[in-house]
């Protein structure tokens, strides 16, 4: 299916006096790989938060499949299928790599307390069946080796790979992902890049904030770019690096250099 999958309308934040996103407008389209870029304190890691209802708008709407989803809290967008990392990676420390995607799987699964207590043979199926999808998603990022150790013992690579698995355990449509190789040494880079692209061959669609351009720039459909929390331009990767606008406030001279002899 194509279309548009999520939208946004106008929106703003306001921190105080400081106003973090300023009546942006954007539309993601299913199946793409959606970039957006800009310097920092552009308001990117605040618009993740306001489309995953971690923070209130302070103007303008939201909509996800053509529903508001405006105002909802995040455990509500999370089960109409929005899922997304942080940019600091926030993990189960004290449980293993599996127990972790056991853990997000429960963002969206309905249970009762009860039922848990009295172990029903319905819960009971439902924990063998989580405990089976976890396998997977293991397998899937690429951590089946490593699936009884604690994330901490993980490199900074896995632990990323992890973060994106804990995401996709609550099944989204769509994922949002923070920063997904911010501090990753470039051996791991390439197996976080080879991650992403599988997720999207799976039919999730994807919104990416990234500094590092080499990997939006190959693997970006469209990309936005922020400036003082406003959108100063939009396109495809090789336009937008083009665009005079963001090689003043973002990319630079150099890059675009760089690009020009590539
Ligand atoms: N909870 C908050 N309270 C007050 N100000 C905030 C809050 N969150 C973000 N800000 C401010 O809003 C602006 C945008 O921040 P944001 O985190 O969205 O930037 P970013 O584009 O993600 O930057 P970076 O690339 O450094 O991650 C910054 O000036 C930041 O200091
Ligand atoms: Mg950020």
């Amino acid at each position: 299916m194509s279309g548009v999958l999520l939208q946004a309308k106008g929106v703003s934040k306001d921190f105080g006096g400081l106003r973090a996103v300023r009546d942006l407008n954007f539309e993601i389209q299913r199946g793409e790989i959606f970039s957006i870029i800009g310097p920092n304190g552009s308001g990117k890691t605040t618009t993740f938060n306001l489309v995953t209802g971690f923070l209130p708008v302070t103007g303008g709407e939201i909509s996800f499949k053509e529903d508001q989803i405006t105002g909802l809290k995040p455990f509500q967008i999370c089960r109409k299928g929005i899922a997304r990392t942080f940019q600091r990676t926030t993990l189960f420390e004290r449980n293993t790599v599996l127990e972790n995607l056991v853990i997000g799987q429960r963002a969206t699964r309905e249970s009762s307390i009860l039922s848990c207590i009295l172990g029903s043979p319905g819960a009971r199926q439902r924990e063998k069946e989580a405990l089976e999808k976890a396998h997977e998603l293991a397998e899937f990022i690429g951590l089946s080796r490593q699936k009884m150790i604690p994330p901490g013992a993980l490199p900074q690579g896995a632990q990323k790979q992890l973060s994106i698995g804990l995401a996709l355990a609550s099944a989204p449509e769509l994922l949002l992902l923070d920063e997904p190789v911010g501090g990753v040494n470039m051996e791991e880079i390439g197996a976080l890049i080879d991650l992403i692209t599988r997720i999207r061959k799976s039919g999730t669609t994807i919104c990416l904030i990234e500094h590092k351009m080499s990997v939006v720039m190959n693997i970006s459909d469209r990309v936005i770019v922020l400036s003082y929390g406003e959108k100063i331009a939009e396109g495809s990767p090789a336009e937008v690096s083009q665009n005079e606008k963001v090689i003043k406030s973002y990319l630079g001279e150099r890059y675009a250099a760089s690009r020009r002899q590539s």
